[in-house]
């Protein structure tokens, strides 16, 4: 095992264990709702934002423990996005995270209900770290705006509106990537910019870091919805191409989204080479992200 993956792994491992702790103590009735609550957030997943934000905070010099609540909430979003995108009404997607997606499992209604209840609590824990401090409130401020009207959830309202739509071309594309996938990503790398009120450089080149490391992962995912294996990723491949998705492969070709992966893999470590900071981890990270087959 690499240097780089035992980091990973250790920065993974203490994320699950600030979610587990924090879901040991919570109990939500009607049962049903306590169980679709844990479900897809137990199944696991990467855990790519979390570790993303741990290693941004330990890079500018901080702790994991200053953001770990922030890194839950962050989760409880993506995961109420993943629970809501395999939903019929949007993706109609069966399997997430290499079981049956929270709709298969508890139906759809219970599902819409997870993750109204994901999101809220995320909100919940925010509002708790507020209480820290004027540094918090902002990295608090910055992932609920990326994760509504402003990001993901315009996103995703822009990829249903364009599936299956003439007339849809890069400039559509770029729309959809970047706030459906890259305003998450920005959130987890610049959040403890926020909390530990970085100089205002430091969290520009962050989020554009963010930025363009959420393109690339939306360039990948799509390349992966074509060559990837369902055994790997979790998730059933070729959906983007039979429901006319506005993806990445669709756009610019196989041959040009290699291209581009590798642009956006070379601009995220040049931005990171300009931080005065040492940032190994997260140049492999990003490297990592590029070559993924999960
Ligand atoms: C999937 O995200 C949704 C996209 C933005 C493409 P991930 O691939 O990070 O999903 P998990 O969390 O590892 O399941
Ligand atoms: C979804 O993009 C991004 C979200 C905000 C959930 P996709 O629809 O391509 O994600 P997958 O392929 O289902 O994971
Ligand atoms: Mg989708
Ligand atoms: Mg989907
Ligand atoms: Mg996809």
């Amino acid at each position: 095992m690499t240097e780089f993956q035992k980091k990973y792994d250790a920065l993974r491992a203490a994320f699950e264990q600030t979610l587990s702790d924090r879901l040991g103590a919570l109990s939500f009735k009607p049962s049903v709702l306590d169980e679709s609550f844990r479900y897809s957030l137990q199944l696991g997943g990467k855990r790519l934002r979390p570790v993303l934000m741990f290693a941004a905070a330990q890079m500018l010099g901080g702790r994991i423990a200053d953001v770990a609540p922030l890194a839950v909430a962050l989760e409880m979003i993506h995961t109420y996005s993943l629970i809501h995108d395999d939903l019929p009404a949007m993706d109609d997607d069966d399997f997430r995270r290499g079981q049956p997606s929270s709709h298969k499992k508890f139906g759809e209604g219970q599902a819409i209900l997870a993750g109204d209840a994901l999101l809220n609590y995320a909100y919940q824990i925010c509002f708790e770290e507020c209480k820290k401090g004027r540094t918090y409130l902002n990295a608090a401020l910055l992932i609920a705006k990326n994760a509504g009207a402003l990001g993901m959830v315009a996103g995703q309202a822009a990829d249903l509106f364009w599936q299956g739509q003439e007339g849809a071309g890069e400039r559509e594309y770029e729309f959809i990537a970047q706030n459906k996938t890259a305003k998450m990503f920005m959130s987890a790398a610049a959040a403890p910019a926020y909390v530990y009120g970085a100089d205002e450089n430091t969290a520009a080149i962050l989020l554009e870091y963010g930025k363009n490391l959420g393109l690339l992962f939306q360039i990948t995912d799509d390349l992966l919805d074509v060559g990837g294996d369902f055994a790997k990723l979790g998730k059933t491949v070729g959906k983007d191409e039979r429901e006319k998705k506005v993806s990445a492969v669709r756009i610019y070709g196989i041959g040009y989204c290699e291209t581009k992966a590798d642009h956006y893999c070379e601009l995220c470590c040049k931005l990171l080479s300009d931080l005065p900071y040492e940032c190994g981890f997260l140049e492999e990270l990003t490297r990592t992200v590029r070559s993924r087959e999960r």
